[in-house]
């Protein structure tokens, strides 16, 4: 029977540590760090996700601005939003919730979010800066799988790693977070032949399709470290992951729950990013 790697108790570790950072930043800046958060529109599990994020902000004395925007909001409304917290000295991370009504586009906002206050990490300087190895905001749900794999004491180096998914919010970046560690990186995705060869060697698998279950239990190689990053709703209401859980934890040596794994981790992650970002901020200020 495998380890079950509780994502909700590492969350609320970092969110423990981060608390005293944050005080220290506090002190040291007169002012807290601060997260900018767009919502446009209803859409209920966005809405929960954006409360989530707030009230994890609140509790680390992280200081959120809330910016709700009704569900036609215009591109260009939305443009200018992000002008003024791009300007604005108080907020040292944005956020834009995603996804957004189909009137708009999203990829010319993610780009107008400067790469220095991008606490997702979705701007492509930022993938580019993750590409090459330099410091920069990474998306938050690939941090939180390597911080789980470490905590779980999961060698990387040297590693067959799997990832099941080749989206740029947490297939590709949460490949290269592994390349970087030193291990052998797949990436699988829906065109891929055989999905269960490649699955069944690999030591650490990274499921991230977002297709309930998708991942057999049988595929898994016996002791290998499985992550599963998918949020699925199923007919009977009840969430469950890319992974078909209780036949891969017969096999696993360590895996992640659903819900209880990656999901809190995304948080903790966007907060620890946001400090970084307004220590960055501070940094820069006194170079000035
Ligand atoms: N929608 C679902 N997950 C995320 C996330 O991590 N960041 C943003 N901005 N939107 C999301």
């Amino acid at each position: 029977m495998a380890q079950i790697i509780d994502g909700k108790a590492r969350a609320k570790e970092i969110r423990k540590q981060l608390k005293g950072r944050v005080h220290d930043f506090q002190v040291e800046a007169g002012h807290p760090p601060g997260l900018g958060v767009i919502l446009v529109g209803e859409d209920p599990a966005s809405a929960v996700y954006v409360r989530n994020k707030e009230r994890a902000c609140a509790r680390t004395g992280i200081r959120s601005f809330h910016h709700p925007l009704a569900k036609d909001a215009t591109q260009q409304q939305l443009e200018q939003l992000i002008d003024q917290l791009n300007e604005d000295p108080e907020v040292h991370g944005i956020l834009l919730q995603l996804p957004l009504p189909s009137h708009l586009d999203a990829e010319p906002l993610l780009l107008r979010i400067s790469p220095d206050k991008d606490a997702d990490g979705f701007h492509p300087v930022n993938a580019g800066r993750l590409a090459v190895g330099q410091p920069t905001f990474v998306p938050c749900t690939p941090l939180g799988c390597i911080d789980l794999l470490q905590t779980a004491g999961v060698t990387l180096q040297g590693a067959d790693a799997v990832v099941v998914g080749r989206s740029n919010i947490v297939g590709k970046p949460v490949a290269q977070l592994l390349l970087a560690e030193g291990a052998t990186v797949t990436i699988c995705h829906s065109k891929t032949q055989n999905l269960a060869a490649h699955v069944g060697r690999a030591d650490v698998v990274v499921a991230a399709v977002g297709r309930p279950e998708m991942i057999r239990g049988e595929w898994i190689k016996p002791g290998a470290a499985v992550i599963d990053v998918g949020i699925n709703r199923i007919d009977d209401g009840s969430i469950v992951g890319d992974v078909e859980f209780a036949a891969a934890s017969e096999r696993a040596g360590c895996i992640t729950p659903v819900p209880g794994g990656v999901g809190p981790m995304t948080v903790a992650k966007l907060l620890e990013n946001t400090l970084a970002g307004a220590i960055r901020f501070e940094e820069c200020k006194l170079q000035e």
